[in-house]
């Protein structure tokens, strides 16, 4: 198995992420730059059983003294009571600037120690142990982290990096295989949006058993592509744009279906499908790519079809709202090709009917009933 390990450019500084499967068993020394320190573990209620004793042990054999908390499992502990709750066990647990805290979980976690990293203290030491697909091949990197409000996803947050990412690409083999559905269906996103190499990789594999063996490989190539993104535009003004890309439909997908319904990266399979169709009929997309991104994920046991019963006229008002709305056009990411993509503005009236279209289209013979 590769051992792997990048650098992603940051600011303040770059930043390692070592990718190795069996990463846990042997990851101590890794904690050798926080000897002497204390270091606050945060994970939830599933990965904690699986995966926090390991770490400790780690830890502790590095010379760091670990302290651990436990938090609820799921999308609602990305809240601020759960965050104000972290600050007092923070402080109560004497943590100091020149500590650290680590997630040891999915993106929940990731996101949520990540703020309390970035605020605490006006910010101290951060490591990144994720254990979800999606949180070791997108959320982990980046240096987005944040809360939730009431009034929506993500809009309390911060630009902060860790300093560390540590994935063991083996915490995979216990996780929820919807969960790594949906994990896929992001990997395959950069594919689509960066590299043709890599799709082709994944198409030629065909199914989830004969790419389990290639995690390392291929979690690595998705950090990598994020790190170059990122670097060009590390505060989300432009190029990473294109990592939304099934993100216009997918965003208004979870909205009226309601959050955990349908899973982040299930709605942005039926989004990148629906982005193909869009793109072609803009004349962009070549138009064998919707097939073709249609029977990847068929073959992936993912989603393709919009839920029933969520019809253009309750998607639409959703997607105008989304961030990358702006006046009457919506920017929405296309494809030029597997490999490559940009962002196009299309008037909102158009997007109207194009998701029109979408919704009377006949549906494919090996759709993929979701
Ligand atoms: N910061 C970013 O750039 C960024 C990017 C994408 C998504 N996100 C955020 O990430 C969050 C979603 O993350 P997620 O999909 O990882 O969800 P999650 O953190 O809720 O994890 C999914 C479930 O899997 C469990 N779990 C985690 N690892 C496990 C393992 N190895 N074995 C068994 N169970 C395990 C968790 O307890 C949870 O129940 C959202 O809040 C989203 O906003 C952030
Ligand atoms: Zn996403």
């Amino acid at each position: 198995m590769p051992d792997v390990q990048i650098r992603i450019p940051g600011n303040p500084g770059e930043y390692p992420v070592v990718i190795e499967s069996g990463l846990l068993s042997r990851i101590s020394p890794r904690f050798k730059p926080f000897e002497g320190r204390k270091v606050a573990v945060i994970t939830d209620e599933n990965v904690a059983p699986l995966y926090a004793e390991r770490i400790t042990a780690a830890l502790d054999a590095a010379g760091v003294r670990p302290v651990v908390r436990v938090l609820p499992a799921g999308e609602t502990t990305k809240c601020m009571d759960q965050l104000e709750g972290l600050y007092d066990f923070l402080l109560t647990s004497g943590i100091t600037r020149t500590d650290a805290v680590l997630a040891l979980g999915g993106g929940v976690i990731g996101d949520l120690t990540g703020y309390a990293a970035a605020t605490f203290l006006r910010g101290i030491r951060f490591i990144q142990v994720p254990t979800t697909l999606l949180a070791q091949v997108d959320s982990s990197v980046g240096g987005k982290v944040a809360i939730n409000h009431p009034r929506g996803k993500n809009l309390l947050g911060a630009f902060y990096q860790p300093e560390l990412v540590l994935i063991d690409t083996d915490t995979l083999s216990t996780l929820d295989e919807r969960q790594v559905g949906a994990g896929l269906g992001e990997v395959i996103k950069y594919g689509c949006i960066l590299d043709a190499a890599l799709f082709e990789r994944i198409e030629a594999c065909g199914s989830r058993e004969n790419l389990a063996p290639l995690y390392p490989e291929i979690v690595a190539r998705c950090i990598e592509l994020k790190g170059q993104v990122v670097f060009e535009d590390p505060y989300d003004r432009g190029l990473r744009m294109i990592l939304n890309f099934g993100h216009t439909l997918a965003h208004a997908i979870e909205n009226a279906a309601g959050y955990g319904e349908i899973l982040h990266g299930e709605a942005v399979c039926i989004g990148m499908v629906a982005a193909a169709a869009w793109g072609t009929r803009l004349g962009i997309t070549p138009p064998d790519t919707e097939s073709r991104i249609r029977h990847i994920l068929t073959d992936y046991s993912l989603p393709i079809e919009i839920p029933s019963g969520l019809t253009a006229e309750r998607l639409f008002p959703s997607m105008a709202l989304d961030k990358k709305a702006s006046g009457k056009e919506i920017r929405i990411v296309c494809l030029e090709k597997i490999g490559r993509s940009r962002t196009v503005p299309v008037p909102a009236v158009r997007l109207k009917e194009l998701m029109e279209q979408l919704s009377s289209a006949p549906r494919c013979q090996d759709a993929n009933p979701f």
